[in-house]
């Protein structure tokens, strides 16, 4: 995009910014607005950038605090905060999952975005809305690729691999014959295997691309402890220490780029924010990956990737709520995310956005994702409600203790069975 179209863009936005402040009750006042998020160190240098025009045109201004990186540590906090009533931040930047959860705490913004939820793809309002509340205005979606180096794949007459099965033997045989070259750092394939919130994302992954289900289904019923999931996280366990680092069992999306793009990973499982950044000029793998979706295993055909993404809430218990509800809005227009698809590539939540040739051109994994998003398959967390910490919890530490092998695969999702029936009670 050219420089004066964005300026353009901006000039419009900061209009419909102005005037939605200048309708408000009191908008007499600057206000600071605190805003909470554990994004990347990228995502928080383009929301200070983008925020500038609406700083200026309100003459509010965003205050930035850093969490940390792990959706599941910065839950922790944010409940802690929430359940505090703590009136120091407005918005908090949310994980998609947690929005049954942290609802109560939340300022209703139907009203607010009534003349733009219809912008935003009806699956991803649905999940920011409970029991007719919309808790929170998507800010961007997210479906995890399979990035693949071409130019190892290419020099070793390797295919891009369509299951499980064969990128296990593909990455061996790959990373086997560099090693021999000299390229001693080399792994097969690196991903999210931390005890939290990510390896409940990759362990679904693994476990409904095998025809395991979806830990609970959408019905409430706990179906994780069966043959096809065993298969899966045996599988899964095989790569520690072959194709996979040890280390890996302590690696969040973070850890498992850092070694893919210092050049030192065949195969990686991460979201799409990864390839803008791959791409950059200070990165060993520019113009070397692609990106396909994950690959499907055992005797399945059909490949699974976890639905992701994050939205923007603002607290109950916020005291400049009609600037942060102005902010929210303008961080999640059609300009911002815009932006946030060009520079990170992170995935729009507004339809109109997947059919932007400049997005096109610039970030093309974007278009191509639109289908793997939609078909994305949901964490349990709308028919678990507001068990569902506990639930991911008991699931990642089933996963994680297989991987690291504490017990089989068939014991601890039998055990892992037991608890989830447990928590489950008379209902979820
Ligand atoms: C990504 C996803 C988010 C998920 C997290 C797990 O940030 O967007 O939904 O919970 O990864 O680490």
């Amino acid at each position: 995009m050219t420089q004066s179209r964005n300026s353009d863009i901006f000039c419009r936005t900061v209009a419909l910014a102005a005037l939605s402040v200048s309708t408000l009750a009191s908008p007499a006042l600057a206000d600071v607005v605190t805003y909470v998020s554990g994004a990347p160190a990228k995502d928080i240098q383009v929301l200070k950038d983008i925020v500038k025009p609406w700083e200026e045109a309100t003459g509010h201004t965003l205050e930035f605090t850093a969490m940390p990186a792990s959706t599941t540590d910065s839950f922790g906090q944010y409940r802690l905060w929430l359940a505090a009533g703590n009136s120091d931040i407005d918005i908090y930047e949310t994980d998609v999952i947690w929005a049954p959860q942290l609802a109560d705490h939340f300022v209703d913004l139907s009203d607010a975005a009534a003349d733009v939820a219809g912008t935003h793809f009806p699956s991803i309002i649905e999940s920011q809305t409970v029991d007719g509340k919309l808790v929170a205005l998507p800010l961007f979606t997210d479906a995890p690729a399979l990035y693949y180096r071409k130019d190892l794949l290419e020099k070793h007459g390797a295919e891009v691999p369509a299951t499980w099965e064969q990128l296990t033997a593909t990455a061996q045989q790959i990373q086997t014959a560099e090693r021999a070259a000299g390229h001693e750092d080399l792994w097969g394939f690196v991903w999210q295997g931390n005890a939290y919130e990510g390896l409940t994302c990759d362990g679904l992954e693994w476990v409904k691309s095998f025809g395991g289900g979806q830990i609970v289904e959408p019905d409430g019923t706990i179906s994780v402890n069966n043959p096809h999931a065993v298969a899966a996280l045996e599988l899964a366990k095989t790569w520690i220490g072959t194709i996979s680092p040890e280390g890996v069992l302590a690696y969040q999306e973070e850890d498992s780029r850092g070694v893919w793009q210092t050049g030192n990973a065949v195969f990686m499982r991460n979201w799409p924010y990864a390839y803008s950044l791959g791409d950059s000029d200070d990165s060993a793998v520019k113009g070397k990956f692609g990106v396909v979706p994950l690959p499907s295993g055992g005797s399945s055909d059909s490949s699974a990737a976890t639905l992701g993404g994050w939205n923007l809430a603002v607290s109950k218990y916020s005291k400049n709520t009609e600037a942060a509800v102005s902010l929210a809005l303008f961080l999640t227009s059609p300009e911002a995310q815009k932006r946030r698809a060009l520079e990170l590539s992170r995935l729009p939540t507004i339809v109109s956005l997947y059919d932007d040739a400049d997005i096109d051109a610039q970030q093309p994994i974007i278009p191509k994702w639109k289908d793997i998003f939609l078909q994305a398959v949901p964490r349990p967390s709308a028919p678990t409600k507001s068990k569902y910490n506990e639930v991911s919890a008991k699931f990642w530490s089933a996963v994680h203790d297989t991987l690291s092998g504490n017990g089989s695969a068939a014991e601890n999702l039998e055990l892992l069975e037991i608890e989830l029936e447990e928590i489950k009670g008379n209902g979820w």
